[in-house]
């Protein structure tokens, strides 16, 4: 192999990914690959199997075959939490915040407890945990909303925090289910910026129906149709192959 040629490393690798229930595939055969800082959409008809793919990912559905490496994991033998504790965040379709606490509460609660400290140091953890929430809180636009209750915000504002609370324990991958589902106009364009300073430090997936705003965050679209890829690239060169048209618009 010539120096300067290897290949590429890819953040997440899913190769020839299946599982059936009951004889049926919902996610059939499956490839793809992200790399580091990429935001990448998966879009496709309803029941195209895009939810049961971050099932599988994150370990909540147990692949019938194939694999997923991840930064050289493989994560098909590992169970939920050591997923999570590889660096894999998974945001699901509805927002799941704490309606009874503050935002700040919410993002403090998330914080990763990974390593026990003792006694004189508690307090250093105390600041470093205020210093991070403050951090996050204003990266999600709810920086002057943290002795806010959760029950009073908004459904976009509720869904940013959800996502706060994966970003505070900072994973490598975030995976994204419909995010931007039931908001308005003006915070499905801040979600957009949201999503885009956030791979400074890692990649995100996400499923989406609305395009446009899959148009203004996505790097590369991977269209999904029963349980394959149907087609994979730029948008623009999704949105013009004849087999996306056909599936979208055809009969
Ligand atoms: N645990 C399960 N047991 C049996 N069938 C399932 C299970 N999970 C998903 N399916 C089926 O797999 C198919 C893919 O479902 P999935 O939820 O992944 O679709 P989707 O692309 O996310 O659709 P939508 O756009 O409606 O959210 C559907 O036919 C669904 O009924
Ligand atoms: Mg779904």
């Amino acid at each position: 192999m010539l120096i300067g040629h290897q290949p590429k490393e890819f953040l997440l690798a899913v190769s020839g990914l299946t599982v059936s229930f009951d004889g049926f595939k919902a996610v059939n055969d499956l490839s793809f690959y992200v790399e580091e800082n990429e935001i990448r959409v998966i879009i496709g008809p309803n029941g195209a199997g895009k939810t049961t793919v971050l099932d599988l990912i994150c370990g909540k559905t147990r692949a019938t075959s194939g694999s997923i490496q991840f930064r050289g994991q493989e994560l098909t033998r590992l169970r939920e939490n050591e997923i999570v504790q590889a660096g894999v965040g998974r945001k699901f379709q509805t927002p799941s915040v704490f309606e009874d606490l503050t935002v700040f509460e919410n993002l403090e609660i998330s914080y990763p407890r990974g390593r026990t400290v003792f006694g004189s140091l508690a307090f250093q953890r105390d600041d470093a945990v205020k210093q991070r929430v403050e951090q996050v809180a204003e990266m999600i636009f709810l920086k002057d909303r943290l002795n806010t209750y959760a029950d009073q915000l908004s459904h976009g504002q509720k869904q940013w925090l959800e996502i706060g609370m994966l970003l505070i324990q900072d994973p490598d991958l975030l995976m994204l289910d419909e995010p931007v589902a039931g908001m308005s106009v003006s915070e499905r364009a801040k979600t957009a910026e949201l999503l885009n300073r956030i791979i400074k430090d890692r990649s995100v997936l996400v499923i989406e129906h609305d395009m446009k705003f899959v148009e203004d965050i996505a790097h590369k679209v991977t269209v999904l149709h029963q349980g394959q890829i149907l087609s994979e690239g730029t948008m623009e060169h999704v949105k013009n192959d004849p087999k996306v048209i056909e599936v979208y618009l055809g009969h």
